[in-house]
Parts: C-alpha cells; structure tokens; sequence
C-alpha cells in the first residue's frame, strides 16, 4: 500500500497572503515547483502580480503544475525554464535561457527545489545525488544568474537571494568537506534511521547545513560590499508536501512511521510561509532566517514564520571558507563577490 499523505488545513498561508505587496514588474526565478512549497511559492507571486520563472526538471509532473499555474493566473505571465538539478550542464543551458528572458535583470532567485534522504547514488558529475540537488547545483545557478541580479539590484534598489534549508540543518554537528566533493555513492551507503545517524538522514543535513552556510557566506560577503542584495534563508518546518512521498518510495523512510510523524505536520502552504516571507516582505533585512522556530525536530515544526537571526554552527568564518572553497571547486569556477 503506497503512503497516503494526510490532509491537513492551512491556518497562516491566508493572513501572509493579505499582508504582501503587490509584485508587479518583478521578475522572479523559482526552482522546484511541481509541488509543494515551491508551487505555492509560484502560485502566490504570480497572483502578486509577478512575472515568475518556473525552473524544473522535465516530467508529467512538470506539465500538469505548468498548466494549472497557466490557468489559475491567466492575466500575469508564467515562463518555464528545463533545468535539471541533478546536472551542471542542464543548470548552464537554464541560465542562457534565463538571460534570454530576464534582458532587464532579476530581482528574486529563490532557490527551493530540494531532495531528502535519497540513496547514495553520484550524478552524472560525481557528487552526492542529495548536496548535487540542493546546494550545489544552487550555487553554480546562483553564480550563473548574479550579473541579473546586480542589475536589478542597480535599477530597482534591490535584489534577493533565498535559500531553502531544514530544521534537519541540526542532525549534523558541522560541515563535513566530503559531502561536498566527488564521492557521490561513497558517503555511507542507506542507513535510514532519522534517529540513530543514518547515513541517507546525514546527507541530508549536510545539504540543509549547506544551504544555511552558503546563505551566510553570502550575506557576509554582499554585505562588505555594502550590495543592495539580499541574502536570505527559510525552513518550512514540518510541511505536508511530496518531499516525503519521494523518501518513502526511495527507502528512505517506513510507510507508517511517516504517516505518524507527519500527523504533527503543517500544510504546504502553511510550510511555504518562510521563502515568501523572504520573497516578498517589504522589510526584511539581508542575513535573515525566516521560520516557524529555530529550534530542533519536536519544537519548530509548525506556526507562522518569523524573522531570526543566522546561527553561528555556520556563521563563522571556517565554515563560510570552507563552504565557498570546497563549492567552488565543485562547480569549477570562481565565484567572485
Ligand atoms: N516539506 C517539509 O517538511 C520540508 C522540511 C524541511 C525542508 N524542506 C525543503 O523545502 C524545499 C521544497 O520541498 P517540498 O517540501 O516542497 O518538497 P516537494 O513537494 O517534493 O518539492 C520539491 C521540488 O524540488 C524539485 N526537484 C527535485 N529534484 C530536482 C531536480 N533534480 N531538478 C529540479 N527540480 C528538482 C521537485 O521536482 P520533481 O517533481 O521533478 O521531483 C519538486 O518540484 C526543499 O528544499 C526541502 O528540502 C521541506
């Protein structure tokens, strides 16, 4: 019997919503919005009034989100970008893509597509399936992209920069360099024990732990450059979505236990609260981790998000070099702020 997600009511997206600006004449970049967060992401800027791009890897799943945001926002304008996460190659062909359409810049990249405790398979170029997907792949996007970004940043004031992280940024102690290189397929193999270390769960952390890192080198960095970008970094807590159907279907997780676990959860809309806060608040400030808590697995799952501050696991100076280098080296590229 397939795990049946349970339905759970939003109870914050409604008030957000209200709350937002309208975001016309923005132009907004999203990955990962076949589902979840990212579609309701998509969803809301374009009912804002946004221009979005919708990046996503091709499948049924693709076309059937692309058509429901087609027909549920006919008056504002959806473009969809091929970009798979798994490849280098796939990310550059987007980029070209997105400099096509985006010719007066881009003010919002949100980069939110992510994949949670899967095998330990490499990608076409060697890394880890989970840190290729939801970091690194992030950062050459997000290296690729950053000449639109500055120059929406020059004519509108401002450009953001978000990323989409975990409370599972707190399974792992520090960031571990070999998560981060070659050794797709050699990080530990499929121990699936959310609890007791198991090393699909670890890899996991590692990714989400990137994700808050690379958000702090970057806020470091736009920041002594006194850049009119922002840099900013979410967590949805425990948000009922396709996240954990994929995990389940991998191995990743039991049937039950998930079924269970995810009583607890929040709806996607309501796990969305966090990337829109940072996608569309007027006031936020760069360096920002939006939220519904920053506490651990049993106390920040749910609520309304809320502003806090980076933490210093990440924020510091060994973590940012070490995050940046080794990320680089991985894209072979420079990434010059
Ligand atoms: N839901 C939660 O409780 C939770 C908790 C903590 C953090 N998060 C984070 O929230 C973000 C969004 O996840 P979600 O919960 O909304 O899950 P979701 O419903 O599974 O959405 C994930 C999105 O990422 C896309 N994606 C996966 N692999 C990709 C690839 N190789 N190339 C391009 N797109 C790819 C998926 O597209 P396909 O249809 O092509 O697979 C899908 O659109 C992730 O970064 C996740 O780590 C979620």
């Amino acid at each position: 019997m397939p795990y049946k997600k349970a339905k759970i009511p939003s109870k914050y997206f409604q008030n957000l919503f209200n709350s937002l600006p309208s975001l016309n004449g923005k132009t907004i970049a999203i990955t990962g919005t076949t589902s979840g967060t990212g579609l309701v992401a998509a969803d809301t800027c374009l009912k804002l009034g946004a221009r979005v791009l919708v990046l996503n890897r091709p499948s049924d799943r693709f076309k059937t989100s692309l058509e429901a945001l087609k027909t549920e926002n006919s008056n504002t304008e959806v473009l969809s970008v091929n970009c798979d996460l798994q490849s280098f190659n796939s990310v550059r062909q987007a980029v070209q893509e997105i400099h096509e359409l985006c010719p007066n810049g881009l003010d919002v990249l949100c980069n939110n597509a992510g994949v949670m405790a899967l095998e330990d398979v490499p990608t076409e170029d060697g890394f880890d399936v989970q840190m290729q997907t939801n970091h690194l792949s992030h950062f050459l996007l997000t290296k690729l992209v950053f000449d639109l970004l500055e120059k929406s940043a020059d004519l509108n004031g401002e450009a953001r920069i978000i990323n989409h992280s975990s409370i599972a940024r707190k399974q792992v102690k520090k960031l571990e360099p070999k998560y981060l290189k070659k050794n797709g397929g050699n990080l530990g193999g499929n121990g699936s024990s959310i609890f007791f270390g198991g090393a699909r769960w670890t890899r996991y952390g590692q990714t989400k732990l990137a994700n808050a890192a690379f958000t702090a080198c970057l806020h470091s960095k736009l920041s002594l450059k006194n850049s009119n970008i922002k840099a900013l970094v979410a967590h949805p807590g425990f948000a009922i979505t396709n996240l954990q159907s994929t995990t389940v279907k991998d191995g990743g997780m039991g049937r039950l236990f998930t079924k269970i676990l995810m009583k607890t959860a929040q709806s996607g809309e309501d796990g969305a609260l966090g990337i829109l806060n940072c996608i569309a608040s007027p006031n936020v400030e760069s360096g920002q981790f939006f939220g519904p808590g920053m506490g651990g697995m049993f106390t920040a799952i749910k609520g309304p998000a809320r502003g806090f501050n980076l933490e210093p696991t990440y924020d510091n100076p060994q973590t940012r070099e070490l995050l940046w280098n080794l990320s680089c080296e991985a894209i072979g590229e420079e990434f010059i702020i």
